[in-house]
């Protein structure tokens, strides 16, 4: 199938590289001219492991093109997917704005069906207005049959994680189509007929409420799961156990209950914001979430005390710190605790070094005064507190005996709960882990 993607960020790119290894022809579009010119080059601008090489691949097998204009893609495509961003607005609800504006440009280049796919998250109803912007825009451009032209609105989520995006594409644990026609419902079977697993059809709200209602629950297990490890902290249990425990239980799981310094990204905080605030205009208070938000907050400001508790004085003291990313395996640093957890430190009058296997060029771009390391032995050198910040696999295999020696100070803060303590502990680091029952 002819197929187009409107907006060419991180959704956009990793849905357009995989449909056109599903066999499509796809047309990949973006408003920004230096994106698409490195794109059509080869050259994918972010992190995600397998996705420049299938990109390639796709060009080679001349699947895959890119371009600026929406008009040219749409006219050539019977399926068009809006995956533009959505940014929050200061009250935490979703910009829709790009959404509107290219709803609008489908509706003038329309001249023959089409289905447009919202792929973007966006709040309930969004699907219906952009069926309502393209109805009041469709005439313009279809003089001769006198806005008659045929077209359906889908809602089809994505639950693709950075890091393991393609994967996550290739093999979901659902679909979710949102649909107003049974033509709308067989063509987005059609595109997704290689794929394996199980398809929930429902209407528009519905998907789009799957979505919200999905990131806010995971964002709601690792809230769960981080103020249990305040309280294993404060009775004396340890929360990897507690999360063994709890998730041999097919009703709970064991994913997505691992504690830490909070979750980041470009999707759960925003999310999580989004569905507040829509719940609150649609007259529900969401206090749940609202406490969701809160413990994650509060999860960053327990680490600074800690560091604080056991570094004593802050003031001018060295701090290493591993990980920047908000998780492994990608550079993106949007919303990373990471940041939270430096500025805060430097506020304090603390210097600091920092060493991140991808994402130290963004992290250059929005910290100020922090000394980059080209790997974490020269971040430990003479440190006061060495922080791990994001999982990355390499940290687990660093040689501590060396690090330690070359630190100032022993003391460890593990943030992610990734390095083994005992371990740490037997050749003289002092560890601290994030609910391992310190008793406070
Ligand atoms: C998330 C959703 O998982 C995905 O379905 C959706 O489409 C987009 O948002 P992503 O943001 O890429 O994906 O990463 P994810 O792996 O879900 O992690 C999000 C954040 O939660 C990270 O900061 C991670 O460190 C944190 N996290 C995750 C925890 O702190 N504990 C956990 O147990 C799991």
């Amino acid at each position: 199938m002819n197929i187009a993607i409107i907006g060419s960020g991180y959704v956009g790119l990793v849905t357009g590289v995989c449909l056109a290894s599903l066999g499509h022809q796809v047309i990949c579009v973006d408003n920004v001219k230096e994106k698409i010119l490195k794109l059509k080059k080869g050259i994918v601008p972010i992190f995600e492991p397998g996705l420049e090489s299938l990109m390639r691949e796709m060009m080679k097998k001349k699947r895959l093109t890119f371009g600026f204009s929406i008009k040219e893609a749409a006219r050539k495509s019977t399926a068009i997917f809006i995956a533009v961003g959505t940014p929050s607005k200061k009250s935490g609800e979703a910009d829709l704005t790009y959404v509107e504006n290219v709803a609008r440009e489908i509706a003038a280049s329309m001249d023959s069906y089409k289905l447009i796919v919202e792929k973007s998250t966006v709040p309930a109803d969004t699907g219906n207005r952009i069926k309502r912007t393209i109805m009041l825009n469709l005439s313009k451009s279809d003089k001769t049959k006198k806005g008659k032209i045929d077209f359906d609105v889908a809602s089809n989520p994505e639950f693709l994680r950075e890091g393991s995006a393609i994967e996550d594409f290739m093999n979901p644990d659902r679909l979710v189509f949102g649909v107003e026609s049974k033509k709308a419902e067989m063509l987005l079977r059609e595109i997704y007929k290689p794929i394996k697993t199980p398809i929930v059809v429902t209407n528009i709200n519905s998907a789009e409420m799957i979505k919200h209602a999905s990131n806010s629950f995971l964002a709601t297990k690792i809230s769960f799961a981080n103020a249990l490890a305040q309280v294993c902290d404060r009775v004396g249990a340890d929360i990897l156990k507690v999360a063994e425990g709890m998730g041999f239980d097919k009703r709970i799981g064991r994913s997505f209950l691992n504690a830490g310094i909070g979750y980041g990204g470009s999707c759960f905080p925003k999310d999580v914001d989004a569905f507040i605030r829509l719940s609150e205009k649609s007259g529900y208070h969401f206090n749940l979430l609202k406490e969701v938000r809160n413990v994650n907050e509060q999860q960053k400001a327990a680490f600074l005390q800690l560091i604080e508790d056991k570094l004593w004085i802050v003031k001018n003291k060295m701090i290493g710190v591993l990980g920047i990313a908000f998780k492994p395996d990608t550079d993106d640093i949007r919303n990373a605790p990471a940041l939270d957890i430096i500025r805060a430190l430097q506020h304090e009058g603390a210097k600091v070094r920092a060493f991140d296997p991808q994402a130290m060029d963004q992290a250059k771009k929005v910290l100020k005064g922090v000394g980059f390391c080209a790997n974490a032995y020269s971040v430990a050198k003479g440190c006061d507190a060495l922080l791990l910040l994001t999982e990355w696999e390499e940290f687990k295999n660093l040689d501590y005996q060396k690090i330690r020696q070359s630190m100032r100070q022993p003391l460890i803060f593990d943030g992610r709960n990734m390095l083994h303590e005992k371990e740490l502990s037997d050749s003289g680091f002092e560890y601290y882990g994030i609910g391992r029952g310190r008793v406070l």
